[in-house]
């Protein structure tokens, strides 16, 4: 069972530090009939705990949650029945219903831009309270339906709460593993209590006993929380020396820390004409750059690196406060993207083997190698055998295309 779901919180007291967000969720469910507003719309980085709470809160309240995905939006542009009967009916065994749509900035945009207004439409109808959930609220696709909903927002996790939730987690397990190791899985998730989970999950089921180097099992270098400090610090940074200095501890050759610079400049900045300036200062470093290469002067490095920092740092006309995660540059993130693969398959498995009342060890000994079996002389049987099993088509195509790695 993956740890995050087995260590989600129960009821929202145990939800860390989102009491703002938990007071107001509470309040617009017992009381949204007299709001303004007919929805609230959760939003901040993920992996702070905005779908749990929807679902913690629900279950102290004793109300039934009822969420909708991708195809009921899709369906909702003609009212249609089953969805008639989950905003309008009344539920059998609970006190109440929440209608909740969840990363709606993924559905918003989808079928030719007619997900929002189904949303809207949603939101008007339901005769219950609708919480919606995103990362980034100011999604142009997300226009049309923030207007018809109160902002909530949540906040990133400090590391050391993310470091308290897991050394509890460690402990629950009986895990043998160095407050070091959590501390550097804290830093390392930038206020993901999700990923950060995840990652000790990872490790645990390779080894029993964990030390501060299997944190490379993670793709994990101790360099790479180095350099997400030093870009925080660069765009903080106000003076030319301020903004070199921070790369002294990092180890990363200049032109490799260009990708990563260069990366997060929209992504840190919001004024288009900081972008632009940050952005001019980076190719006049890439131009200078080639002619010290041109001639071999590497005496010089010293300037592409005073232009490139300095630059991008004293390009912002104003500093931002805001929280960023910052990206890796693309061509690292592809190596890392398949551990999220991993992920949803390990939580495909896990969904198939609750409807089908077996562990996820015999699933994959037997349903996943029926599929095995079939896919390549008999690819439409596999499918259909998979739709026998309640599997939805993306979820299907998912797992066929990934068969390998199950
Ligand atoms: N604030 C929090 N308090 C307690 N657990 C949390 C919190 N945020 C995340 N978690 C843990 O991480 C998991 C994923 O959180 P989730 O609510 O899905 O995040 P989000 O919806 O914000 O991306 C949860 O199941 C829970 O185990
Ligand atoms: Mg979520």
């Amino acid at each position: 069972m993956l740890w995050v779901r087995k260590y989600a919180p129960k009821n929202s007291y145990e939800i860390i530090n989102q009491s703002d967000a938990i007071k107001k969720i509470k309040d617009f469910i017992l009381n949204y009939r007299k709001y303004e507003k007919k929805a609230l719309l959760l939003w901040g980085p993920p992996g702070v705990g905005k779908t749990c709470s929807v679902y913690a809160i629900a279950r102290e309240f004793g109300y039934e949650v009822v969420e909708l995905n991708a195809s009921d939006v899709r369906a909702a542009r003609n009212i249609h029945e089953k969805l008639d009967e989950a905003i309008k009916g009344k539920p059998f065994f609970h006190k109440g219903r929440i209608i909740f749509i969840d990363e709606v900035d993924g559905l918003a945009g989808k079928y030719d831009r007619g997900g929002a207004s189904a949303i809207v439409n949603i939101i008007k109808e339901s005769i219950w309270p609708v919480i919606l959930a995103a990362n980034d609220p100011w999604d142009p696709n997300l226009r049309k339906i923030r207007e018809v909903c109160e902002l909530v927002k949540f906040k990133e996790l400090s590391n050391t709460e993310i470091f308290k939730a897991l050394k509890k987690i460690a402990s629950a397990e009986k895990l043998e593993v160095d407050d070091k190791v959590l501390w550097n899985l804290a830093e390392r998730s930038q206020g993901d209590l999700r990923s950060a989970i995840n990652d000790l999950q990872t490790l645990s089921g390779l080894k029993r006993r964990i030390l501060i180097q299997d944190l490379a099992i993670l793709g994990y270098r101790e360099r790479e929380i180095e350099i997400f400090k030093a870009l925080g610090a660069m765009f903080k940074a106000s003076t030319l020396s301020a903004a070199k200095n921070v790369f002294n501890n990092v180890d990363m050759d200049p032109e490799e820390i260009e990708g990563w610079i260069e990366e997060n400049i929209a992504n840190k900045y919001e004024d288009i004409r900081d972008i632009f300036e940050a952005y001019d200062w980076m190719s006049k470093a890439r131009i200078f750059y080639g002619r010290i290469y041109v001639r071999q002067y590497w005496d010089l490095l010293k300037y592409y690196t005073a232009i490139m920092y300095g630059g991008v740092a004293l390009a912002k006309s104003k500093q931002y406060e805001k929280f960023t995660k910052f990206r890796m540059p693309s061509y690292v993130r592809r190596l890392s993207r398949s551990k999220d693969i991993r992920e949803r398959l390990e939580n495909l498995l896990g969904d198939l083997s609750r409807k089908v009342h077996s562990s996820k060890k015999r699933v994959r000994e037997v349903y996943i190698n029926i599929v095995y079996g079939l896919i390549d002389k008999h690819p439409e049987v596999a499918k259909s055998y998979l739709r026998n099993l309640g599997l939805k088509e993306e979820e299907i195509d998912f797992i066929i295309q990934n068969l390998k790695s199950l």
